[in-house]
């Protein structure tokens, strides 16, 4: 059993790898200055909040607040365990990781004999197919060379109700594992017995190749169910498994486009006719799951169907689940085959160059989705247009915002003619049309109002009086008073830029991002009105400081008498801020 790994190791691994080179082979990253940027991947996002920094081996989101280390990156992205991170970062930099501790105190969750022991049957079921005329026979007829069998490690389950038990359960402990495993089932009377029998067998392996469950299909109608799957294990979730995701990966270090199809057969057709790029859910629906891994595979993904109403229906399910995952930068598209055929067939009679064409014409989602919601309305009355608005809308909500989601609403616009309002999300009314200073502080208003219009600052002169207000920021105005006096003409996006390497740089550019939309009229006069307003604070200020002085009895005749000008001249009491 895989004991701990120790502290020491992990220090030596990290000081080893670099962490832009780890996140970039999977987002790809912008340098900005000493940093590297990226919309991030673990919130949807427009513009790139995401920085690495390799100074500090560190990740962080301003966004979402994700921040870490390599290992929790490769954590959180690709959705491992701690010790499987571990291992897979130290394989990229070819070292081995060390375990600490005997079998007996190794962890409960160490799962690496299930592994052993799962690795160990798909081997025993290899070793059986040769064995068996039926099952060759059965391959030959569905056209499986050997490439492919060795490939995808495809072995027989033989007839009795113990070959796995007597030549792999031969101690209480493997009994244990193959019964965890999910290769052992319990007869009313207790007695235990192969769940695999008289099977053509397909190991399904997960993303790092480890077999972690078989598919096993009879070889005639008549004996069964066609599949039967492993159950859920510790190992083995259906709704997050891809079959032959993992030999997708191998056969490509760079893939463009993944196929998503409904069967075993279907898949291993594919690779076996040069198309490796494809892989199927696990006799499921396709779940968001699925999908973010699809899309962390390849940016295009097709989903392929038969043409019946139950190929349909599980189309849509699959456009369902893919909405919330449609960054820009991915698309998703689906292939209706004809009644009938399904991949496997076809490819077998169309060929390679056959099956691409189709791929190629691929229906993308957006004409699917249009086609499916307007099917059976008249787009022609106005109540139709109205039920496909209804029908759209709370759909197109679902998209991460961005420009896929705009042409999504625009679209529907176009088509029913009704406004698309959507609830915006979180993200977006944060940044834009916040009524500005109604609610920011003083300083704040008048930062952001400059930034807006940098050209109000040749009609402001030194010496500034609101320097006299004792407000964080105050200083900050000043100093872009004095940057945009002394460069006439410059726009906000420069001015901004002057303060890059400053710490108030990400505040800049939220307050910059404030009043992005206004008169500019109107943006110079609530400037102004700030400036007056900071005036009026200056002598709040100023009298309490006096009164509060006055109460512990240390005014000298001078304060005195300003305090009294200061407590006559009291104006009707400006609206208290921030
Ligand atoms: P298919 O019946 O289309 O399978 O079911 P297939 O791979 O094309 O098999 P062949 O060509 O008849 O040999 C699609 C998928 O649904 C699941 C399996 O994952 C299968 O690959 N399924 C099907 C089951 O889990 N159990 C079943 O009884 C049938
Ligand atoms: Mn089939």
């Amino acid at each position: 059993m895989r004991g701990r790994i120790p502290d020491s190791f992990i220090d030596e691994l990290l000081a080893r790898v670099d962490i832009v080179d780890v996140i970039e082979r999977r987002v790809p990253l912008k340098k900005a200055g000493r940093e590297w940027t990226a919309c991030c991947p673990f919130h949807n996002e427009r513009t790139p909040s995401f920085y690495v920094t390799p100074a500090k081996q560190f990740f962080h989101c301003f966004g979402c607040g994700a921040h870490g280390s390599a290992i929790k990156f490769l954590m959180d992205y690709e959705r491992l365990e701690f010790p499987d991170a571990v291992e897979e970062l130290a394989q990229s930099v070819g070292m081995k990781v060390p375990y600490e501790g005997a079998r007996d105190n190794a962890p409960r969750e160490d799962k690496s004999d299930l592994y052993t022991t799962l690795d160990a049957a798909a081997r025993w079921y290899e070793t059986q197919l040769p064995n068996s005329a039926d099952a060759k026979a059965y391959c030959a007829k569905r056209g499986l060379d050997a490439e492919t069998i060795a490939r995808f490690r495809i072995g027989w389950a033989p007839a009795g109700f113990d070959g796995v038990i007597r030549s792999l359960g031969t101690s209480e402990r493997r009994m244990q594992l193959l019964t965890e495993a999910g290769m052992v089932a319990n007869n009313e009377r207790g007695n235990k017995y192969d769940r695999f029998r008289e099977r053509l067998m397909f190991p399904i392996l997960d993303r790092r190749g480890r077999v972690i469950a078989f598919g096993g299909r009879v070889l005639q109608s008549d004996q069964g169910p066609k599949y039967l799957n492993s159950p859920e294990t510790p190992l083995f979730h259906k709704g997050r498994e891809l079959f032959a995701l993992w030999q997708v990966k191998q056969a490509n270090s760079n893939l463009a486009r993944i196929v998503v199809v409904e069967g075993y057969m279907d898949v291993i057709a594919l690779h076996q006719a040069g198309l490796p790029i494809a892989v199927a859910t696990l006799g499921t629906a396709t779940t968001p799951d699925h999908t973010e891994v699809l899309f962390r595979a390849a940016p295009d993904v097709v989903f392929c169907f038969d043409g019946d109403r139950a190929g349909r229906s599980a189309a849509w399910k699959a456009l369902e689940s893919a909405l919330p995952r449609l960054r820009d930068g991915r698309q998703a598209y689906f292939l209706f085959l004809p009644d009938g055929e399904d991949p496997d067939t076809l490819v077998r009679k169309e060929g390679k160059d056959g099956f691409e064409k189709r791929l190629r014409e691929a229906t993308p989602l957006s004409e699917y989705f249009f086609h499916e919601l307007s099917h059976d309305v008249d787009t022609s009355s106005i109540d139709g247009r109205a039920r496909l608005a209804e029908r759209a809308r709370p759909l197109i909500a679902r998209l991460p915002d961005g420009a896929f989601r705009d042409l999504m609403a625009q679209e529907l616009e176009k088509r029913s003619g009704a406004r698309a309002v959507l609830e915006p999300d979180a993200n977006a009314r944060r940044t834009v049309q916040r009524p500005v200073a109604v609610q920011r502080s003083l300083v704040r208003s008048a930062i952001s109002l400059l930034l807006a219009q940098p050209g109000i600052a040749d009609q402001v002169e030194r010496p500034y009086g609101f320097l006299r207000l004792k407000k964080p920021g105050i200083e900050l105005l000043a100093e872009l008073l004095d940057t945009a006096r002394a460069r006439p003409g410059i726009n906000p996006a420069m001015l901004v830029e002057h303060f890059a390497e400053r710490a108030e740089y990400p505040s800049l550019q939220k307050l910059m991002a404030a009043t992005a939309v206004g008169e500019p009229e109107a943006q110079r006069m609530e400037f102004f009105d700030a400036l007056v307003r900071m005036e009026q604070q200056i002598v709040d200020q100023r009298r309490e400081e006096l009164v509060t002085k006055n109460r512990e009895g240390g005014l000298d005749s001078a304060e005195k008498a300003e305090l009294r000008e200061l407590l006559k001249a009291r104006a009707p009491a400006p609206t208290a801020d921030s």
